[in-house]
């Protein structure tokens, strides 16, 4: 067995086209929606989201957030022999944005696939590929969350559309002598399905259901809660760590008043949460490794520190993953 599996490298991408609060209240006015830049900031804390052109896709902006993760990690697409993309927003219905990703990267053989965990994503692919490598079934791991969640909102439904943004973040994850991934804690409970979900589906050639996003803003919120600070603790105690212990808090990043709420839980000083909620918006299993390069590439977050990512969303699924950078 081999003892850790560890980040070596981190990326991240945004399409280029960012939509601020005052942006979106316009064009929902324009439709008769009335929304604002105080409400929106007052309930979420997002000031602003990036939107991708019709014609990107997840692989796309997976492509260009996997190349700064390899290149920071000092190894070529070559050195690749696992990829796991956390997406509920494919390119196709199949195959995975993993094979398609793949193929962008230049390189062929290695297994690549795809985990559907919603806003929990990220965290569910960063464990399957460090029990892997810990299995010693592959050596150097990309693990990626993309999303092009503006596909799927509902524009004339305020509550929700304007909660969500599109992105890519990336990393490498190497066995390694040295720990990294520390403890891992995963979870679901499929009776609130209905709370956070897109319910259509493809049959005969024709969507079945709604293919927009629906959510129960206020259950979720409630859910959020309680499993953020249940799964840190269960993941703490798992590493024999305790919440003094954590250098920096990346929660999933879908509203700060949860993401406060948690630090707060944890009794963390807030300068220990790392936050991109206000720029970025909800871009589901994205928003992890998103919030962790950027916190990576500005210098907050420096190699040793004790890092708590935690996920949380539709199934309901959630966890968290405590490592040493
Ligand atoms: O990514 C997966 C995880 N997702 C989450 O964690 C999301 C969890 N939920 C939330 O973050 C919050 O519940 C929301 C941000 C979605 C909503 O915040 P809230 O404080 O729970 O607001 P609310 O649903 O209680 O709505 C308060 C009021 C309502 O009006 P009334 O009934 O009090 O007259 C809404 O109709 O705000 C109204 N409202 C809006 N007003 C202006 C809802 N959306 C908007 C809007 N602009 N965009």
């Amino acid at each position: 067995m081999i003892p850790f599996s560890r980040i070596t490298g981190t990326g991240s991408y945004l399409p280029p086209r960012r939509v601020t609060n005052e942006d979106l209240a316009k064009d929902l006015a324009a439709r008769g929606i009335e929304t604002s830049d105080e409400w929106i900031v007052a309930r979420t804390g997002i000031h602003a989201r990036h939107f991708a052109d019709a014609d990107v896709t997840s692989s796309d902006l997976a492509f260009a957030a996997a190349k700064q993760a390899i290149e920071a990690a000092g190894r070529s697409a070559s050195d690749i022999d696992l990829i796991v993309v956390a997406t509920s927003t494919p390119d196709m219905v199949f195959p995975s944005s993993a094979c398609i990703l793949q193929n962008k990267l230049g390189i062929a053989g290695c297994p690549a696939f795809d985990v559907q965990a919603v806003c929990s994503g990220f965290v569910y692919a960063l464990t399957v590929a460090d029990a892997m490598i810990r299995t010693g079934m592959a050596k150097c791991a990309l693990v990626v969350g993309a999303e092009v969640f503006s596909r799927i909102l509902d524009f004339t439904d305020r509550t929700t559309c304007v909660l969500f943004g599109d992105g890519a973040g990336a990393v490498v994850l190497e066995a390694s002598d040295e720990p990294g991934i520390l403890a891992s804690d995963l979870h679901a409970d499929g009776k609130h399905v209905g709370i956070l979900c897109v319910p259509g589906h493809v049959s005969g050639g024709n969507v079945i259901g709604s293919p927009l996003l629906h959510m129960d803003g206020q259950a979720v919120f409630k859910l959020a809660v309680r499993v953020l600070e249940e799964a840190a603790r269960a993941t703490l105690q798992k590493a024999g760590k305790s919440d003094t212990d954590i250098d920096w808090l990346i929660p999933h990043q879908a509203n700060i008043r949860i993401m406060e709420g948690t630090a707060k839980k944890l009794k963390l000083p807030l300068e220990k949460l790392i936050v991109t909620v206000n720029e970025h918006g909800n871009t589901s299993a994205a928003s992890i490794p998103l919030a962790l390069d950027v916190a990576v590439r500005s210098g907050k977050i420096r190699p040793g520190d004790l890092v708590m990512l935690e996920g949380v969303g539709g199934g309901f699924a959630w966890g968290a993953v405590l490592l040493n950078m």
